[in-house]
């Protein structure tokens, strides 16, 4: 038996034919775009757009789709963003929910004299709007936040917010990487600046492939953290004004955006409804099954409003390592354990730092797996 409930932290399956693309890309002609003046390089480079074009529809970017950028992931993205754009006496606003991706760039920022609040979410997870409007200051560029706890799946509060800094004159920075392609979450209207998103999480694309949508007139304000060739304005050694190129430098991760243009082609075909319609029911089923189970504890929002599809259980007296040890070794459940590099959210849910045993539904996953990994977990908490 094998089941795979760790979708947070990479989707799999991915999207069908995704393997297929990425493969295909390699196998038929990886020519390179912006350099080769051939129909193969063209073919490839037209694909490269219609993702940027797909990504603008799914994020609800009404500009121009030369504002979606390539990056290797959304850690990339935010540490573009915000390492690119803050200077020495700027302020930002986070939550206590962030992942590293977030608190890492802006631990590091503070040693530049950047300086940065969280605003405290409760031991569900749940964040008051207030909370973050309170800590808004003059110096305040900008609120940095995910759109859904890599944790505990507790949805945050991004209407609110995206209110809050549209009425202060505030950037809104969102980290979508658990809510991506399963919840709408549309820039305009949700006032989101940027937008950073990963390919491979639930937007079932491979690896390696992530990105940002950028408003123009904030992109004009971050300065490119990686220069270098671009295949544009070869005839000058200063970076290109103009995106994407300001912040594409080398050549792009070709096979992912193709592997990833499959994938999106699949969620605007299927519907995120449908997707996420598909995962919320089979969480609802997991967290009426663990309720039955003692000494476990459902860690964040008691049901499944509110939440994306994850769900992080703390066994209490039972070690979590060992909880998630043995349903890998004897009954073939892969989880993540630990603190998923999000210690401040953990913290805030009362789970540090014994951290928790992470199980995150996708799209191949089925109501029986959710039943085999129930009857697992009642032989091992019966121990
Ligand atoms: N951020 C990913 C996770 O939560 C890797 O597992």
């Amino acid at each position: 038996m094998s089941i795979y409930f760790d979708n947070g932290s990479t989707s799999f399956p991915k999207a069908p034919g995704v393997a297929e693309a990425v493969g295909g890309l390699i196998a038929s002609g990886a020519f390179n775009i912006n350099r080769g003046g051939y129909a193969g390089a063209y073919e490839v480079a037209g694909a490269v757009f219609e993702t940027r074009e797909l990504l603008c529809r799914m994020f609800g970017f009404l500009g121009e789709c030369k504002n979606a950028v390539f990056t290797p992931s959304v850690t990339y993205a935010l540490n573009m963003i915000l390492k690119g754009w803050l200077r020495p006496g700027d302020h930002v606003v986070t939550t206590s929910m962030e992942h590293n991706a977030v608190m890492r760039p802006l631990v590091q920022l503070a040693g530049t004299g950047v300086h940065f609040d969280a605003a405290q979410a409760d031991e569900r997870g749940v964040l008051d709007p207030e909370k973050i409007e309170a800590l808004i200051r003059p110096e305040t560029r900008a609120v940095v936040m995910t759109a859904a706890s890599n944790v505990c799946g507790t949805l945050m509060p991004l209407r609110e917010v995206g209110e809050i800094c549209a009425r202060r004159g505030v950037r809104f920075i969102v980290d979508s990487a658990q809510a991506a392609g399963l919840f709408p979450l549309s820039m305009t209207e949700l006032h989101i600046d940027a937008l950073t998103f990963t390919g491979h999480k639930s937007l079932l694309g491979p690896q390696g492939i992530g990105g940002m949508i950028l408003r123009t007139d904030l992109a004009e304000e971050i300065e490119p953290l990686v220069s270098g060739g671009t295949g544009s304005m070869s005839d000058s050694e200063e970076v290109p004004p103009f995106l994407p190129d300001r912040f594409e430098p080398g050549t792009l991760n070709l096979p992912g955006i193709i592997g990833l243009h499959t994938a999106l082609l699949f969620l605007q075909e299927t519907g995120i409804d449908t997707l996420r319609g598909h995962d919320l029911r089979l969480t609802a089923r997991f967290l009426d099954g663990v309720r039955e189970l003692p000494h476990t504890r459902v860690v964040g929002l008691p049901g499944v409003e509110g939440r994306a599809p994850i769900v992080s259980l703390d066994f209490g007296t039972l070690d979590n390592a060992e909880v998630a040890y043995t349903l890998d070794s004897r009954y073939g459940v892969m989880t993540r354990c630990g603190l998923h590099c999000a210690p401040r959210a953990h913290k805030s849910l009362g789970t540090f730092p014994q951290g928790t045993v992470r199980f995150a539904f996708g799209y191949g996953n089925t109501e029986s797996e959710v039943d085999q990994c129930l009857d697992a977990l009642k032989e091992i908490t019966r121990q």
